[in-house]
Order: structure tokens, then C-alpha cells, then sequence
């Protein structure tokens, strides 16, 4: 059997951050990849508008399925004939787009059951160069404790109604722009963004933020906490594993010298994104 060449990919991947994280450069980036055009990344802009890209993932990015081959195995050959697509959704990171946009997509296509757009991944981006001022980090954390929440909600209340877990659905936060000196390695990027996302955690369960932090859960009179029901520990991305939901901190650049090996590029997102199809 040949996979079917003219299908369209049925893989979804969801791209999510704040703003000037460099979600439309990295789509734009593989989107260049995918067409042989020209490697160089145009400059972009804040974006207003979500938008829907096919990717080509390059045929030596391993992925679920293949990753047990050898060199000299002829499924190589084949996926370098018919290589592998998937859809990557950017949407704009503004705050006062996230809920009618980001956020409303990740409901979405997270509940879709449509088989044949599966959500397999959420990738949420933040820039490792701003996230030392605090408020672009509190933002961030409310941005990513707010995606982590939908998802949580959407595995636990599955379980609940039936015998089977919804598919998991994995979270990649990409630690961007490790080009720049004054970035964070992925380390404490780990770090500062737990420690955060557990003060937002705590606000939220006393009821302390006020409107303007508003997630699309404030409406349904329930107030479920992030991890588990006892706030009293703190908060770590493990906790999420007891929810189904992986969530995996991996360092890359869009712009630099993708040879200087610093965060390697893109690569190593590309990996992750092969190890979700
Ligand atoms: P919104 O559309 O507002 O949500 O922002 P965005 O996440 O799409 O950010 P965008 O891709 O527009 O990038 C913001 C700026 O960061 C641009 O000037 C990019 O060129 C720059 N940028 C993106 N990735 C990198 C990187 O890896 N290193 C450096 N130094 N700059 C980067
Ligand atoms: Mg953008």
C-alpha cells in the first residue's frame, strides 16, 4: 500500500504565544523550507489574523511511525518521493486577540471530531531574550496557564464520559531566539515559566485577577485548577503528565546561524513535530 499522494495532510499543529515570539517568522521560515524557495526569512509583522500553512517535513526528520528504520531501508527512499505534510496554524499572540483567536482555535480543534484534522500538537513559542522583564513574563505564563487549562479540561472531561482518554495531545514550548546573548537557556526558561504559571495558579484559585486576565473558562462558573485539585504544592509541567498532557521545553532560533549549532536551528522543533505524526 502507497499513501495516497493527493490527499491533504490531516495532521494539525496549532502555533501559539505572545506577541514577538517569532511564530510568523518560524511559519514563514517553513514555509520557505517546503516550496525550495529561498531560505531567507522576509521580515514580519504583528500579526492581526490566524493563518493555515501545508509544512513538508524534510524526509531525515525521523517520526513515530519510521523512526526504527536503517539508512538503508527503502521506506527512506519512499518518503523522500512522497514526503510527509502536516498543517501548522500561526495565530496572532496580542492579548486582546488570544481569547477570540488562539484560544478559541485551541477549542476547537482540540474537540474537532473530525478524523481527518487530528490536533497533534500545540506548540507555544516565547522569546528567551524578553521573558527577564517581569511583565512579559507574567504574560506569557497567563497565556500558557490558560492553553494548559483547555487542554486539561478537554482530557479530564473525556475520561469522565467514557472508558477511553482522549487522544493526548503534547505541548512543545519552543525557547526561541537562542541566537540572541541575552537569552535564557531552556533551563530556566522551565524554571521561571513554572514558577510563574504557579503564582497565576494561586491568584486564580483565591479569585484574586481581575477581568482583564480573562481566559475562556471565567464563563463557566467553574473554577478547576491547573495540575491538580490541591493548589498546595507547586506547580511543575510534570504535573500536567497526571493529566495526560506532555509538555516538553526545547530551545531554537529562527534567525542566526542555524551552523553555530546555538539551539540548532529549528531542528530540533521539526523533531518533535515528526515525533507527533
Ligand atoms: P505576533 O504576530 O504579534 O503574535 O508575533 P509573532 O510571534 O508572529 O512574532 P514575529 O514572527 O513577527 O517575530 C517578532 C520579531 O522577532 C521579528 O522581528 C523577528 O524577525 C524576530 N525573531 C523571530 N525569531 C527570532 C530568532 O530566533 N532570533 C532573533 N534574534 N529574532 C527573531
Ligand atoms: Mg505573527
Amino acid at each position: 500500500f502507497y499513501r495516497a499522494a493527493a490527499s491533504p495532510p490531516s495532521s494539525n499543529f496549532l502555533l501559539l504565544g505572545p506577541s514577538g515570539a517569532g511564530k510568523t517568522a518560524f511559519t514563514t521560515l517553513l514555509e520557505a523550507k517546503s516550496s525550495l524557495a529561498s531560505t531567507t526569512t522576509p521580515s514580519t509583522h504583528t500579526s492581526q489574523t490566524s493563518t493555515l500553512i501545508t509544512v513538508t517535513l524534510p524526509p531525515s526528520v525521523p517520526t513515530a511511525s519510521n523512526r526504527y528504520r536503517s539508512v538503508n531501508d527503502p521506506s527512506l527512499k519512499e518518503a523522500s518521493r512522497n514526503p510527509i505534510k502536516y498543517r501548522l496554524q500561526d495565530t496572532p499572540g496580542h492579548g486582546k486577540l488570544r481569547a477570540s483567536q488562539g484560544i478559541a482555535e485551541l477549542h476547537t480543534m482540540a474537540t474537532s471530531s473530525d478524523s481527518k484534522s487530528k490536533l497533534r500538537g500545540v506548540i507555544f513559542m516565547v522569546d528567551t531574550a524578553a521573558l527577564v522583564d517581569e511583565a512579559v513574563l507574567r504574560d506569557t505564563a497567563t497565556y500558557l496557564h490558560d492553553v494548559l487549562l483547555v487542554l486539561q479540561k478537554r482530557s479530564l472531561g473525556k475520561g469522565r464520559s467514557s472508558t477511553k482518554r482522549a487522544a493526548e495531545i503534547p505541548v512543545l514550548i519552543a525557547a526561541n531566539k537562542q541566537d540572541l546573548f541575552t537569552a535564557l537557556p531552556p533551563g530556566s526558561v522551565r524554571e521561571k515559566l513554572e514558577a510563574e504559571i504557579d503564582r497565576v495558579r494561586k491568584s486564580k484559585t483565591k479569585g484574586l485577577l481581575d477581568a482583564s486576565m480573562d481566559s475562556a473558562e471565567v464563563d463557566d462558573g467553574e473554577d478547576e485548577v491547573l495540575g491538580d485539585d490541591d493548589a498546595q504544592g507547586v506547580f511543575t509541567f510534570r504535573l500536567m503528565e497526571d493529566v495526560g498532557i506532555k509538555v516538553d521545553v526545547t530551545g531554537g532560533a529562527v534567525k542566526g546561524d542555524p551552523q553555530e549549532a546555538v539551539g540548532s536551528g529549528v531542528r530540533r522543533w521539526e523533531e518533535w513535530i515528526g515525533m507527533c505524526l
